[in-house]
């Protein structure tokens, strides 16, 4: 089979090749994308010779040579060209020892590299060179297995996870993304060899993570690495959501699932990582704080505040950013459950301030959040819940025009309390500001400079404090 390789970048690397006598070959997961019009702009070139030369020639052939990025370690070097980033590395066979996802790297032929790799898939190669330019080579069927849409290993799988155990993860994050299907002895070797994850590094598994987490349906992945045993070892918190308890007859709904489900449903309304993540994680404090009573049924009070306080630890040993990121997770975590209180008609005013106030410039993913947690089978149960939920947004949008609360800053400081008060730094100033932030949330006072000064000049007093003007007017 021949492939059209038309783009100008490939017959300039195709004439370095033939000049240098060195067979040149693109290879891997570009090749994969193009058989399955999948937009990919890595493209990978493996050589017989040296990748690091080839790619020096191509660049000054391009007049980029000064701008060739080289892994002398790797023997690869790297240069945009357009749109493309290109690799360039020489043919190798690798061997690997038991501890280590780092192979022992030797010189091979284009057959050992294609043996080398992960899934039938990812080892398809597209000469280069001037007899054969552009066809396809593919000794493992990869070609019959992007069509069957099935993911295989080329070696024995136990072999292929042995050697380098993330490809477990990426076995399921390919099956996510390409809504594919692994082959039964490579998902049973998964499942036998899945202690070996721990050899990789949290970041590595979790870059794949977040690649099932950003495919149009995550739970795909969720639900294989369940089945293969890899999320108990990787993600245990999350596996602790699995199970459904009876107790006296009454059941509760499996957390895991639903969390998938809202997670899945989410991914239909943004591709926000973060807001995924929190969906992902919006009750995973639901073990922790489950209770069965009797007569009243299963409880998970507080699991929204116990969820937020899980996070940081998650996010840490994940090695997720532990930046303004993890805090929206963690406020959307804490804040999930807030927009079901505001259903009620008599809701008051003052409880949608205090909504606006806390969620900020997240209110509108704190929304879709809520919106994405209702999970009935029921559609009629979800169009009303879902209509209800319009009514909050509107309740929102109309106290937010009137007093724009979202990014208020409470009118008086600390230090203001302190200097009017001649006061030290302490629990009183904090009380003060509370109390003036409580006053303008539930419409006590307006959201002004001169009614919270006076507000604060009234608590003082009833607090038995005396402003230092007036000391001084006595004086
Ligand atoms: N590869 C492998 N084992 C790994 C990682 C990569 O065999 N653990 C090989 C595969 O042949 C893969 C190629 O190296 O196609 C390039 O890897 P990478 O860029 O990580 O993945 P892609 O397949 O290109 O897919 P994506 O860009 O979606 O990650």
């Amino acid at each position: 089979m021949k492939l059209p390789l038309n783009e100008p970048i490939f017959e300039i690397i195709a004439q370095v090749a033939e000049r240098e006598q060195v067979p040149a070959f693109v290879i891997g997961g570009f090749v994969r994308d193009i058989l399955i019009h999948r937009p990919s702009n890595d493209i990978d070139i493996m050589v017989l010779g040296k990748g690091i030369d080839i790619a020096m020639k191509v660049a000054k052939e391009l007049g980029i040579e000064h701008s060739v990025t080289v892994f002398k370690n790797f023997g690869t070097a790297m240069l945009m060209h357009d749109n493309w980033q290109l690799e360039f590395v020489g043919a190798r066979k690798e061997s690997y020892s038991r501890y280590s996802r780092k192979p022992i790297v030797e010189e091979g032929t284009l057959a050992d590299d294609q043996f080398r790799r992960d899934f039938t898939i990812n080892a398809l190669a597209i000469s280069l060179n001037k007899a054969d330019y552009g066809t396809l080579i593919d000794p493992f069927h990869g070609l019959e297995d992007l069509k069957k849409q099935i993911i295989r290993t080329p070696l024995d799988p136990n072999k292929t996870f042995s050697d380098d155990p993330l490809r477990m993860m990426r076995a399921i994050r390919f099956a996510t993304q390409l809504k594919f299907v692994i082959q039964g002895e490579t998902f049973e070797s998964i499942k036998q060899n899945k202690n070996r994850i721990k050899i990789v590094s949290s970041e590595r598994i979790t870059d794949e993570l977040n690649k099932i987490m950003m495919s149009s349906e995550p739970s795909v992945g969720f639900k294989l690495l369940n089945k293969s045993g890899l999320l108990e070892i990787i993600f245990p918190e999350l596996y602790q959501l699995k199970g459904v308890e009876q107790i006296d007859g009454i059941g509760h709904k499996d957390n895991f699932y639903h969390s998938l489900k809202v997670l899945d449903n989410i991914s239909t309304k943004t591709d926000n990582l973060w807001l995924r993540w929190a969906a992902l994680l919006h009750d995973i404090g639901k073990p922790r704080t489950k209770q069965f009573k009797s007569g009243v049924g299963w409880s998970f009070h507080n699991h929204d505040f116990v969820g937020y306080k899980m996070i940081y630890g998650i996010f840490r040993r994940m090695r997720l950013p532990m930046n303004e990121k993890m805090k929206f997770v963690q406020k959307l975590v804490q804040l999930h459950m807030r927009p079901v209180t505001l259903v009620d008609d008599k809701v008051t005013d003052s409880a949608v301030r205090r909504l606006l106030f806390d969620a900020g410039n997240e209110v509108e993913d704190l929304m879709l959040l809520a919106e994405a947690d209702i999970t009935s089978k029921n559609k009629e149960k979800i169009r009303k819940y879902l209509g209800n939920f319009q009514l909050v947004r509107e309740k929102l949008k109309q106290i937010e025009e009137k007093d724009r609360i979202r990014n208020f800053q409470p009118p008086i400081k600390g230090e203001e309390i302190i200097e009017t008060f001649n006061l030290q730094p302490s629990k009183v100033v904090g009380d003060i500001k509370t109390a003036i932030k409580d006053a303008i949330l539930d419409g006590v006072i307006e959201n002004t400079y001169d009614d919270a000064y006076q507000y604060m000049l009234k608590i003082g007093k009833e607090k038995g404090l005396k402003p230092k003007n007036s000391k001084n007017k006595k004086g």
